[in-house]
């Protein structure tokens, strides 16, 4: 059992005066319920919504994770919210922009979290964090266009407050919140200010000269190098290896199990969307 008490509710006010950024969060739109903050976010964008537009919501009503999957998104208890960039990036520097975004922002997650509650996040790739082995947190960028100046909208959920047994049945394994790790509850508009923070500065070290140290920190704090992992990809075909590396391009770089390539043959594979689960 962890004893954690219900989330204050979050007001504009009290997670503005915990920001430092320049334009991420202004403004700042915090709704009681949404089907999905993306959805919101991407409908705002289209209407011509500015860079550092964010959208938060106290509960979502259909909010979407990574392939395919729901987010589960209660009331009161987490964060769930939407950052809209955008960014004139020369064109043929978008693409791994676009590849680098998703993981600048789950390292976003792990400055603010280790921040803020002293505890040890890592990243699952792409762009999973965990505590241990369990999701704490995850990020689902999404855009309506492509383009070089065409609007991303990066998803965040956070689980903060959440007991272990008020997660559902199929999650009791695998997710975990701030509280159950740190056996005390915490004040979500401090925890969303400083995700903001870190998610101003992670997206404009992504977009200077400082873009190969994010890189390298972002390796650093991937809990997958090194690691036995299955990884199931987009046409089905499932994959087992060694996560050995990460990219220029943010891509894993797996060498399968089973015999040597032949000379001349590439001895990993270049992963850019998929499940990864970490063997033992
Ligand atoms: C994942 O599968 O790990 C990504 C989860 C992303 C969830 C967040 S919650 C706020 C935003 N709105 C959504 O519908 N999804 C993202």
């Amino acid at each position: 059992m962890t004893a954690v008490t219900r989330s204050q509710a979050l007001t504009i006010e009290a997670v503005q005066a915990g920001l430092r950024t320049r334009a991420v969060g202004r403004p700042l739109h915090l709704l009681e319920e949404a089907d999905s903050t993306n959805s919101v976010a991407l409908a705002l964008a289209a209407a011509g919504a500015a860079d550092g537009t964010v959208v938060v919501a106290e509960r979502q009503t259909a909010g979407r994770g990574r392939l395919g999957r729901v987010w589960f998104s209660p009331p009161g208890d987490n964060l769930y919210g939407s950052l809209i960039l955008r960014r004139k990036v020369p064109r043929e520097q978008l693409a791994a922009w676009l590849s680098w975004v998703p993981l600048a922002s789950a390292l976003a997650l792990v400055h603010a979290v280790r921040d803020m509650t002293g505890l040890e996040p890592t990243v699952k790739w792409p762009n999973d964090v965990l505590i241990g082995t369990r999701k704490v947190a995850g990020v689902l960028c999404e855009t309506a266009s492509l383009g070089a100046e065409a609007p991303v909208v990066v998803g965040v959920g956070l689980n903060v407050n959440t007991p272990l047994e008020r997660f559902p049945e199929d999650l009791q394994e695998t997710a975990t919140s701030l509280a159950a790790e740190a056996r005390r509850s915490f004040d979500r508009a401090a925890i969303l200010a400083e995700l903001l923070n870190q998610l101003e500065a992670h997206l404009d070290r992504l977009a200077g000269s400082e873009a190969s140290g994010l890189a390298d920190e972002y390796r650093a704090r991937c809990a997958t190098l090194g690691r036995r992992v299955r990884v199931s990809l987009a046409d089905g075909a499932v994959v087992t290896g060694l996560a050995e590396s990460i990219g220029p391009d943010g891509a894993l770089l797996v060498a399968p199990e089973g015999p040597l390539p032949s000379p001349g043959e590439r001895r990993f594979m270049e992963v850019r969307a998929g499940d990864v689960v970490h063997l033992r």
